[in-house]
Order: structure tokens, then C-alpha cells, then sequence
């Protein structure tokens, strides 16, 4: 038998996509294993969800380290040690530097709370609301060395309404963050996933399933 992928889950908040990938990772929907999670925030509510998973985690605490480099080749080989083989970002809430992405090419994953490259950065929920968009969502992509800007593998489309505000929207789009992180994944473990410059191709390809979302509706 052939040795299951290993993850390596970087978080910094409360870890709520951490506990989707370790409820899929759980049930099979995810062929994969999560064999370290690191924080840079030794308060991470996402701590309390790895003890109580049994899961091995380690803090490293950027604000011990002079440089961004350093603290990257500290979890490197923290990573290295654990035999990782994919990264994913999980709410973590610092830039990584060549030192990590160099370390895993093509093998480090993001999930951002938008549609990118619609508003990339910080608050974008809030930002998504005032600038009046119908629809945002959220985007698992591979990390490169720009700000949410790497190949997107998978897109989850969520309308915005009139009466949201911050809260109502994120956690509207929280859920299907939870539903297409595990699936990114899985094509990972799986191997269907190529990167050709900016695309992700995916091999073998998925079904055109769906016809376009429209908000509001159109008759007919
Ligand atoms: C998510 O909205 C994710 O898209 C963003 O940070 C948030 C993390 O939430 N990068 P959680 O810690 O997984 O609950």
C-alpha cells in the first residue's frame, strides 16, 4: 500500500476549515493524513480543536524571530521533520517568504474569502459589500510569491444580499469554504491537479455541471 499524503496545516485563528479538513480527512473524503499543524499564535483557538483530534501541533512564535526568513526556515523544518508533503494555509495570517515556497514548489495551498483576483487582502467581506458586488465567495489557490495571487484550483460562488453585513456574509461564505478546501485537496492526493503557468488544469477533467448563476434572477 502506498504511503497516504501528508499535510501540514499552518493556522493563526479559530481553525474552523482546520476541523473540516479533519472531519473529511476522518470520514475518507479526503485520502490524506494531517501529520503537524503549526501556528504562529500560541493563543489559536484552532489548538484546542487539535487536542482535542489528537493531532500533533507546534507554535512558533514569529514575533521570536528577527526576519520573516528565519521564522519560514523554522517551520520548514518543523514540515520536514513531520515528512510533509502538501502546505495548506488555513487562516494563517502571515506572509511567507521564498525560504517556505521554495521549499514545497508548486505544493502549498491558500483558501482566501473572495473571488479572486477580486479583492485580494484583508476584509474582504466588508470590502465585497461596500464596493456592491451581487456575488463574492470564496478561492483555493496554490501560493505563490504575490498576495493571493497563485493558480486557483477551485471557486465557490456565494450571492451577496441587501440586508448582509460583515458577519452575515463571511459566514455564508465560511460554509462552502469548508466544502471546497477538502475537495482541493483530494484532487491534490488524487494527482489530478497541473499547473500551466496560471491555470490549474485538472486531469481527468470535471463535468460541466451547472449553467450560470445570475443575482438577482432573470425570468425564463
Ligand atoms: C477564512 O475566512 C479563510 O478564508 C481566511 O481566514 C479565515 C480563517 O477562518 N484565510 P478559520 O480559522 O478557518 O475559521
Amino acid at each position: 500500500m502506498s504511503r497516504k499524503l501528508r499535510l501540514g496545516v499552518l493556522v493563526s485563528g479559530g481553525g474552523t476549515n482546520l476541523q473540516s479538513i479533519i472531519d473529511r480527512c476522518r470520514d475518507g473524503s479526503i485520502d490524506a493524513e494531517i501529520a503537524l499543524v503549526l501556528t504562529n499564535n500560541p493563543q489559536a483557538g484552532a489548538l484546542e480543536r487539535c487536542r482535542r483530534a489528537d493531532i500533533p501541533f507546534l507554535t512558533i512564535d514569529h514575533r521570536r524571530y528577527a526576519s520573516r526568513e528565519e521564522f519560514d526556515a523554522q517551520m520548514v523544518a518543523a514540515l520536514r521533520k513531520a515528512e510533509v508533503d502538501l502546505v495548506v494555509l488555513a487562516g494563517f495570517m502571515r506572509l511567507i517568504s521564498s525560504v517556505l515556497l521554495d521549499a514545497f514548489p508548486g505544493s502549498i495551498m491558500n483558501i482566501h474569502p473572495a473571488l479572486l483576483p477580486a479583492f485580494p487582502g484583508l476584509h474582504v467581506q466588508k470590502k465585497a459589500i461596500e464596493y456592491g458586488v451581487r456575488f463574492s465567495g470564496c478561492t483555493v489557490h496554490f501560493v505563490d510569491a504575490g498576495l493571493d495571487t497563485g493558480p486557483i484550483i477551485i471557486q465557490a460562488v456565494v450571492p451577496v444580499l441587501d440586508s448582509d453585513n460583515e458577519a452575515t456574509l463571511s459566514a455564508r461564505i465560511l460554509e462552502q469554504e469548508h466544502r471546497i478546501y477538502p475537495r482541493a485537496i483530494q484532487l491534490f492526493a488524487e494527482g489530478r491537479l497541473r499547473i500551466e503557468g496560471r491555470r490549474v488544469l485538472i486531469d481527468p477533467p470535471l463535468t460541466p455541471s451547472e449553467a450560470a448563476l445570475v443575482h438577482p434572477p432573470l425570468d425564463g
